[in-house]
């Protein structure tokens, strides 16, 4: 069975419509990310110093857009950490299954976008480390 790595997680270039007045970045449902999109939410006003997260999901797919502002989301899949900066509204990060994650250091007036290939489900998430870090010990024995 394959285990989600961070190394599943990577930085997509999303498209960026650039003229004088401005720029358009599009996302499709189909085209954009191969997931169909279920649930969007965004994050926003979020105080100095805070941080978001603290959880992986069992199933849920995510594309995590900086649509303002920039943050920083770091992925950790039991066994490696990662970093990812976010700070460019026409690219978005891939959080594949299976991946702790924390988003820190907000600018002022940043907006966290983020598309989920599920609606909400508490029962979709892993809120504990160590019941996440058994999780993915009892994947790998699958
Ligand atoms: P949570 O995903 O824990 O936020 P974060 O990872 O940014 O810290 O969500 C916080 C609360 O918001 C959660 O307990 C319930 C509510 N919520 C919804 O009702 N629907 C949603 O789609 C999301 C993302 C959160």
């Amino acid at each position: 069975m394959k285990i989600n790595s961070v190394y599943d997680c990577s930085i997509i270039e999303i498209n960026k419509h650039q003229n004088e007045k401005g720029n358009i970045t599009v996302i499709e449902n189909g085209l954009t990310v191969d997931f169909d999109v279920n649930r969007i939410y965004y994050l926003y006003d979020v105080p100095g110093g805070e941080s978001r997260g603290g959880h992986a999901h069992k199933e849920l797919k995510q594309l995590i857009i900086a649509a303002s502002g920039s943050f920083n989301v770091v992925l950790d899949d039991g066994r490696t950490k990662r970093t990812f900066t976010l700070n460019r509204p026409y690219q978005g990060l891939l959080v594949v299954p299976g991946i702790w994650r924390e988003l820190n250091d907000f600018s002022s007036g940043s907006v966290c976008l983020v598309l989920a290939s599920e609606h909400y489900s508490e029962s979709d998430y892993l809120r504990d480390y160590t019941e996440f870090l058994i999780y993915k010990t009892d994947k790998t024995q699958l």
